[in-house]
């Protein structure tokens, strides 16, 4: 006989046929095991330079960060998750998982994302305790505010550590601007608990199961 395997869509149980899911998005299990997950799964981590595009194309040419990538395309559909612009630098994530994309980006699971931002001129505590508050929760995600700290001050730069819970466009730009700061180098350290500490500049390297395993469990709980 054989035995129907436990269902469970987007952590929910389910027994009855035609139930729709979207491609991509949807977990699906059959007895704890993900059926989404493609079998080649491949999460890297990549230290982007200034002047690439976080795009999987480009119409004008210019270098992507697929092409830092090629040695682990191997009929992979690589993506990148969420994007930096060209001229941030940092820690970036690529992978052929759309479900792992989607959770990583979306401020349901407030993944949290730290940036070292040089900006010109010095910073009072005044104008640091704005920028703190310059984030707005999105919708049905918790209260979103920045945690600010300086790092240093360098002659006529301040080099400030700023950890948001979400990644929205040229957020920490933006967000400096509103409070009259100048950047003049953002670069992203972290991404939840992955660290880009001990990767140089342009290179390349695969998730360490330790990481994986600590990204899939905070992807797994809802806040
Ligand atoms: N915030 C920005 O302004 N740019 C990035 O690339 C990432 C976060």
């Amino acid at each position: 006989m054989i035995k129907a395997g436990r269902v469970v869509v987007d952590g929910r149980k389910v027994r009855q046929p035609g139930t729709q899911v979207v491609p991509g998005r949807t977990r699906i299990t059959v007895d704890g095991k993900g059926l989404d997950r493609p079998v080649n799964r491949i999460v890297l981590l990549l230290h982007k330079p200034i002047g690439i595009v976080s795009t999987v194309s480009d119409p004008e040419g210019r270098p992507t960060v697929l092409d830092l990538c090629r040695q682990y395309t191997r009929g992979r559909r690589l993506f990148p998750v969420g994007r930096l612009d060209i001229n941030t630098s940092g820690l970036l994530l690529i992978t052929n998982d759309g479900v792992l994309c989607y959770r990583l980006t979306h401020p349901r699971f407030t993944l949290t994302r730290t940036y070292l931002v040089r900006v010109r001129g010095l910073v009072d505590d005044k104008t640091l305790r704005r920028l703190e508050r310059m984030t707005k929760p999105s919708r049905g995600a918790p209260s979103a505010h920045a945690n600010v700290e300086i790092v240093k001050r360098i002659e006529k730069v301040t080099a400030i550590r700023v950890t948001l819970r979400e990644g929205r466009n040229r957020q920490v730009r933006r967000m400096c601007e509103a409070v009259g700061l100048r950047v003049v180098k953002l670069k992203r350290e972290k991404f939840g608990p992955v660290s880009i500490r001990g990767v140089p500049l342009g290179a390349v390297r695969p998730l360490e199961d330790r990481e994986l395993e600590k990204i899939d469990r905070l992807i797994s709980t809802e806040a």
